[in-house]
């Protein structure tokens, strides 16, 4: 019934489009939906700020088009506040490309308007493998959970680590996080001794940090989104003295990442993790980006969302330009389908077949460098795809 509706709606807006529409000097349209307010704000500003960086850093013309981003606020995990953004960018607003998505549930939620509006849609963070398969104008600038935490597991092993114990969002990711450390360390021969799914909202974290520390696990294992989950779980750990109990730390990124990690403090320092990317990495390409960010948001450190949003525009410049500024929903995802982008993470590529990711993931430690707590990247993963495709 609603695809009945969004379909009328959608030959309606073609019926009366502009007749600039299409012709040369029409702008390009980027909708961008973000977590903008609430709880998860810092996912939208940047994911937002990331992609006003590459436009900084660019220039806001392509092939003599302005781009132009049009910024719409999902107030937090809430699919169908998504869903109907998504229908209004499409049919109102009429952008050429839909964008952002810091959470998996608003990710999924827009697939279907993607497929029946043919918008080519770049995730620019949320991290459930399974969003790229529910539409084929989807393409993830990001990374997924199961990306990050098949390395965390075998490096695990190989650090002599054999009994861990798993605490998750109860979530998408989490489930991702959770399944494939389990399936890989189990594979190795390392024994998954007991598993905990913490709530997305406000979770309380010292039951089951406790739980964590009566079974006696070598180490724990982490997955909560980034943000204040991460801190809340840091605070557990302290509190409830994991590290005094020879109980290890190794987490994805998220719970690291640059964004909170002058929030942890020092209880940071030694904590392992796997992901795509840290400020302290170093290559010309992150020197660049870094510059551009502190340009558009000098009071926040950046983090791995706000690559995601800066490597999504590079996404779209790059279809805008070898389409000559026409651009088309069937012709963009050609373009997209194996898209090479030197990211400050390092070089990435998005597969044709299945138009997720392929990265490095890199091994980090949390060390102090010049008086500052950084992911200092020791060790590295090339190349590497989501376990599952
Ligand atoms: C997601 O909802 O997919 C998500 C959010 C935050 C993260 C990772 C994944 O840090």
């Amino acid at each position: 019934m609603r695809k009945t509706i969004l379909g009328a709606a959608l030959a309606l807006a073609a019926a009366f489009a502009s007749p600039a529409a299409g012709a040369a000097g029409h702008t390009i349209k980027v909708g961008i939906l973000a977590e903008m307010s609430g709880t998860f704000a810092d996912f939208g500003q940047q994911i937002t700020n990331g992609a006003k960086a590459y436009m900084k850093q660019h220039g806001d013309t392509v092939a003599g088009r302005k781009i132009e981003l049009v910024i719409r606020d999902t107030t937090g995990p809430a699919p169908d506040v998504a869903k109907r953004l998504a229908q209004e960018l499409v049919v109102k607003d009429e952008v050429d490309f839909i964008a952002g998505f810091g959470l998996t549930p608003n990710a999924l939620a827009v697939a279907s308007i993607a497929t029946e509006a043919k918008k080519p849609t770049i995730v620019m963070n949320a991290a459930t493998s399974v969003i790229t398969a529910r539409s084929p104008y989807i393409v993830r600038t990001s990374f997924t959970l199961a990306q990050v935490t098949e390395p965390m597991a075998q490096w695990a092993h190989r650090n002599g680590v054999r009994k861990v114990y798993t605490v998750v969002a109860d979530y998408g990711p989490g489930h991702d996080a959770e399944a494939t450390f389990k399936k890989t360390f189990a594979k190795l021969g390392g024994e998954v001794v007991g598993e905990a799914r913490v709530p997305l909202k406000n979770p309380e974290f010292s039951p089951f940090v406790q739980k964590v520390k009566d079974a006696r696990p070598e180490a724990v294992f982490v997955f909560v989104p980034a943000g204040e989950l991460a801190v809340g779980f840091m605070k557990a750990y302290r509190e409830r003295e994991l590290a005094k109990a020879g109980i290890r730390l190794l987490s994805t990124g998220d719970v690291t990442e640059d964004g909170v990690i002058d929030a942890l403090g020092d209880n940071a320092l030694g904590v392992i993790s796997t992901h795509q990317y840290s400020m302290a990495h170093d290559s010309p390409e992150n020197k660049a980006f870094l510059a551009a960010y502190a340009q558009v948001a000098p009071q926040q450190r950046p983090n791995f969302m706000a690559v995601g949003g800066y490597d999504g525009m590079a996404a779209v410049y790059e279809v805008v330009r070898r389409l000559d500024g026409n651009v088309d929903g069937d012709k963009a995802m050609g373009v997209l389908k194996g898209l090479k982008i030197a990211s400050p993470r390092g070089p990435i590529q998005i597969d044709a077949d299945t138009r997720d990711i392929v990265q490095n993931v890199y091994v980090r430690e949390v060390r102090k460098v010049g008086g500052k707590l950084y992911n200092v990247e020791f060790d590295h993963f090339p190349a590497v795809r989501d376990p599952g495709k």
